[in-house]
């Protein structure tokens, strides 16, 4: 590699240069306590505008399975539509740390597996880091041998929803907390630069973020993270039940789609839309050379009222 190579972020719109998030950005943010900002993006324009809003990690969450396919959980959707997702990410985003999630069945069974799989995310789609949920302790192991750096996810892991039987709050008794904290703790040793911690008590996950050298990004997980991450569609009312307890919503999208698209529709209807000021017109005289009426737009409405 060359030294002009090296990587960087460009320059910004307002032209300052663009220092790029990266894994271990993420632990030196965790070190100065300076909270870490997530949220998940699945295509280009919403990746773009979260960078340029200086979101710190965008991740390829396979939560797209439902907000944006329209699945029941997360488990049908495959490495090659979260490929597709995270290539149209890794487009935009030019100082996030981009996370691509590796889908249910991609890394559940031999190590070999999830380590070719996760090999496709950074070599075919330009992921940074991928995210694996549970204490996959060999595999992360390995992947962080393979130089890919991994984010775990503990807690209320959605890929385990059947064996959980629904989404319910992890570690609620003291063997839980124990547990998780011993998990968290194994992950960090096997190499993973950050642990993603869901639907836990918030003094879980405290203790844990207290323990951990490696930050800790909480959804649903309370304040005391190192950072905390949301699902873009949740944040923003793009979903169709009523959210969970964790979410708050910063707009409402739902809103301002409806009621432009039901504006749209009506002046379509009316035909207000387009105006002439929105139509291209032929010169005058080749408009004339055609003998085209200056009138033939009143005529085309008096047809359709009559
Ligand atoms: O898929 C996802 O959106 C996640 C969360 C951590 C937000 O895994």
């Amino acid at each position: 590699m060359s030294l002009t190579n090296f990587p960087e972020g460009g320059v910004s719109a307002a032209g300052t240069p663009i220092t790029r998030v990266t894994m271990p950005a993420l632990a030196e943010m965790k070190r100065q306590g300076k909270p870490i900002s997530a949220l998940t993006a699945y295509d280009y324009s919403t990746s773009r505008l979260l960078d340029e809003a200086g979101i710190d990690l965008v991740l390829v969450g396979d939560s797209l399975a439902m907000v944006v396919l329209g699945h029941e959980n997360t488990l049908a959707v495959t490495v090659d539509e979260m490929l597709h997702h995270t290539r149209a990410v890794r487009r935009a985003v030019r100082r996030a740390l981009v996370v691509a999630d590796m889908p249910f069945g991609s890394y559940h069974g031999a190590v070999s597996e999830g380590l070719a799989n996760a090999v496709r995310f950074v070599k075919e789609a330009g992921a940074e880091a991928v995210k694996i949920e549970g204490p996959r302790i060999e595999l992360v192991r390995a992947l962080t041998e393979a130089e890919i750096p991994v984010v775990g996810h503990l807690g209320l892991t959605p890929q385990s929803v059947h064996r959980m039987g629904g989404y319910r709050v992890q570690a609620r008794t003291a063997a839980g907390v124990e547990q998780l904290k011993a998990d968290a703790h194994a992950l960090a040793l096997a190499g993973a630069g950050a642990v993603v911690l869901e639907g836990i008590p918030r003094e879980a996950a405290a203790a844990i973020t207290a323990e951990l050298a490696i930050p800790t990004i909480g959804i649903g997980a309370g304040p005391d993270c190192d950072g905390q991450i949301l699902v873009f569609h949740d944040l923003l009312n793009l979903t169709f039940t009523p959210p969970a307890k964790f979410v708050r919503r910063y707009g409402d999208a739902a809103a301002l789609i409806r009621s432009a698209v039901e504006h749209y529709r009506e002046d379509v209807e009316h035909h207000a839309f387009p105006s002439d000021q929105e139509s291209y017109h032929l010169p005058e005289a080749v408009r004339r050379a055609l003998d085209l009426k200056q009138d033939a737009t009143q005529k085309l409405h008096a047809l359709r009222k009559a």
